[in-house]
């Protein structure tokens, strides 16, 4: 992987974040954390909450948590609401979550805001850009087929607004065809009922699989000897027609972007290799540390913007030698760091130009 292309040092740097306040957030009842360009270190022992802060700046930058299935699972035990406020140059952000009413009083379960005014997600989403790496990341290699959708999903969904307003579409579309299936199965829909669904299904899937497409050829262009091979599953009227009997008799779609899946191949003298079934655990780490330098390529192709970094515990995961790649990417990046225990290893320490330490203990 060529290392020049992460440095991207053409990039304007507009996006740093300097503050984040969290109330009610996860473990914090009231917390302050000041960053700068600065690479930053979050110290603490496990269970201090410092994915929690990572996943609070992540909340900002995405919309949506990257480990909780429903939002109200961010929101302090006991309290009724959750507030994450981050501040970029001049612009405050923020995100208001409740469980759906303040003293007995109904509230929109999520609420944001720039400045202070309530703001769409479309219009919200793009102030703050993040990539971040954790080690459950290993699950892209290991992992069942809908981890490796998941990722897609957040990560296209965050760049291309296509693409959400279709993925969103195509599920609400594919949760009807499949209850159509059912009744027609039990005699109490038409087939003809499947038409529209279809049309809706094909326009929106196409759309899918050709944006996901797009992307891993893109992140392909960027690996040396590994390669990522799309498994794409098209939707197209000849193909629903071929599986139609196999639908009824399952009452589910079997055919379309729901059951898109990637593979890492890695390129040997003698072949190829599927790395989720003859990788080494060193191999399968250093395909998703690849994958996450060309999201962060892909991220800034889409944008012209630096995204910040955000890196959860990784560096007991990599050897010394992809902790120097990854060493010399983050001097060129906002990059936060979590870090169990109370100092950071010499060798890492070195390299880094410019650092910040924040302790965490376990009662904040
Ligand atoms: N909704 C919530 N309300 C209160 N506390 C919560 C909530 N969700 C999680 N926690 C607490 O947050 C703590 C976990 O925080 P976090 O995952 O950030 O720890 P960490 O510092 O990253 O630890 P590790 O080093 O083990 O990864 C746990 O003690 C958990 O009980
Ligand atoms: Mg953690």
């Amino acid at each position: 992987m060529a290392e020049e292309l992460f440095t991207a040092r053409f990039v304007k740097n507009k996006m740093i974040l300097k503050l984040i306040q969290l109330e009610n957030f996860r473990s914090f009842k009231k917390r302050e954390f000041k960053f700068s360009f600065k690479t930053c270190f979050l110290l603490g022992p496990n269970t201090a909450g410092k994915t929690n802060v990572l996943e609070a700046i992540y909340l900002l930058a995405s919309g949506k948590s990257f480990r909780a299935s429903q939002d109200t699972e961010m929101i302090k035990y006991e309290s009724e609401f959750s507030r994450v406020k981050g501040k970029i140059e001049k612009d405050e952000l923020e995100i208001i979550l409740t469980r759906g009413e303040i003293n007995g009083k109904r509230t929109n379960k999520k609420l944001y805001k720039i400045n202070n005014t309530p703001k769409r997600l479309p219009d919200f989403l793009g102030s703050l850009r993040a990539v971040l790496f954790k080690p459950e990341d290993i699950n892209l290699v290991l992992g069942s087929p809908s981890i490796r959708r998941d990722y897609l999903n957040l990560i296209l969904e965050q760049l291309d607004w296509q693409y959400r307003t279709c993925l969103s579409a195509y599920n609400k579309g594919l949760r009807q065809r499949n209850k159509v299936l059912s009744k027609i199965r039990e005699g109490e829909a038409k087939e003809s009922q499947l038409t529209f669904w279809n049309q809706l299904l094909i326009k929106n899937g196409q759309i899918i699989n050709q944006t996901r497409e797009i992307m891993i050829i893109f992140y392909n262009k960027q690996f040396k000897d590994t390669e990522i091979i799309y498994d794409k599953s098209p939707i197209t009227l000849q193909r629903l027609e071929k599986y139609k009997q196999a639908e009824l008799a399952l009452g589910m779609t079997l055919v379309g972007p729901h059951r898109d899946d990637f593979k890492f191949l890695k390129h040997k003298a003698n072949g190829r290799k599927d790395l989720s079934l003859y990788g080494s655990r060193g191999e399968q780490r250093l395909a998703v540390l690849y994958l996450k330098l060309a999201e962060l390529k892909f991220v800034i192709q889409k944008t012209n913007q630096k995204p910040i970094l955000l890196l959860d515990d990784i560096f007991s995961e990599l050897d010394k030698k992809n902790r120097k790649l990854v060493i010399k990417i983050i001097n060129d990046y906002q990059t936060i760091i979590t870090n169990t225990g109370e100092e950071i290893d010499k060798d890492i320490k070195k390299e880094i130009k410019d650092s910040l330490f924040i302790k965490l203990n376990i009662d904040n």
